[in-house]
């Protein structure tokens, strides 16, 4: 199975994937992730990516592009993957098409205002990459992770001024894929708004029918 998740920051893409590549046995490809790996560890193509995605721009198409294409020819993908975060411009978008055929693309859509407050009460576990929510997913103890017993750290770009940025990037460069994917009949649509279990049911039943 081939996936693609897209919606806007914080619609809860990442939330939704890790329950998905579970219930499926499928790998979770988060470009997000990959490039906030390359800012930790200081690489060049970290540096080129912190100071654009701490503004809550967008990396240039060629060098994402180059790194989806690397992996997902790894060997834990040879059962399927999801994509999330990718692609995320019409640009990338058109390569995709001619690396693989995807099965589906899931929209999960909300609300600005939604995915502002969401994205600003976001806590992430640096060890495992659980991801929690001090409004509406908390960790059973106060800033520590329920499986590693870290403490949880915030994003850098789930500020007020960065998430307006990311979100407004959302609608001018990735909602077009939307009616890309709409006209091949491949789109599913899911209300982020709805529990995070709901959301999962929904996108299973999609999947499935
Ligand atoms: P990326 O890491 O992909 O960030 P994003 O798209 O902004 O998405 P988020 O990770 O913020 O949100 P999500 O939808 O995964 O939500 P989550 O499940 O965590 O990208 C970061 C940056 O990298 C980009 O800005 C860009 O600069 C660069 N980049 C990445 N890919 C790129 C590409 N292809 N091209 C160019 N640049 C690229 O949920 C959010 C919160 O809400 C959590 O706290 C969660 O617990 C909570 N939550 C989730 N669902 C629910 C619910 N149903 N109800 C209540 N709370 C919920």
């Amino acid at each position: 199975m081939k996936l693609v998740l897209i919606g806007a920051p914080a619609a809860g893409k990442g939330t939704q994937a890790a329950r998905l590549v579970k219930h499926y046995g499928i790998a979770h490809i988060s470009t997000g992730d990959m490039l906030r790996e390359e800012v930790a560890k200081g690489t060049e193509l970290g540096n080129q990516a912190k100071t654009i995605m701490a503004e809550g721009g967008l990396v240039s198409d060629e060098l994402i592009i180059a790194i989806v294409q690397e992996r997902i020819k790894q060997d834990d993908c040879k059962n399927g993957f999801i994509l999330d975060g990718f692609p995320r411009t019409v640009v990338q978008a058109e390569k995709l098409e001619e690396m693989v055929a995807l099965d589906k693309v899931v929209y999960i859509y909300a609300p600005d205002e939604v995915m502002l407050e969401r994205l600003t009460a976001r806590q992430t576990c640096p060890k495992c990459g659980a991801t929690y929510n001090k409004l509406f997913l908390p960790p059973k103890k106060e800033g520590i992770c329920d499986t590693c017993n870290e403490a949880l750290t915030q994003r850098k770009d789930d500020t007020v001024e960065a998430g307006k940025n990311r979100i407004a990037t959302f609608h001018k460069q990735s909602k077009p894929l939307v009616g890309f994917y709409g006209d091949k009949g491949i789109l599913i649509e899911v209300d982020g708004t709805m529990p995070i279990d709901d959301i999962t049911k929904a996108i299973i039943a999609g999947l499935d029918a």
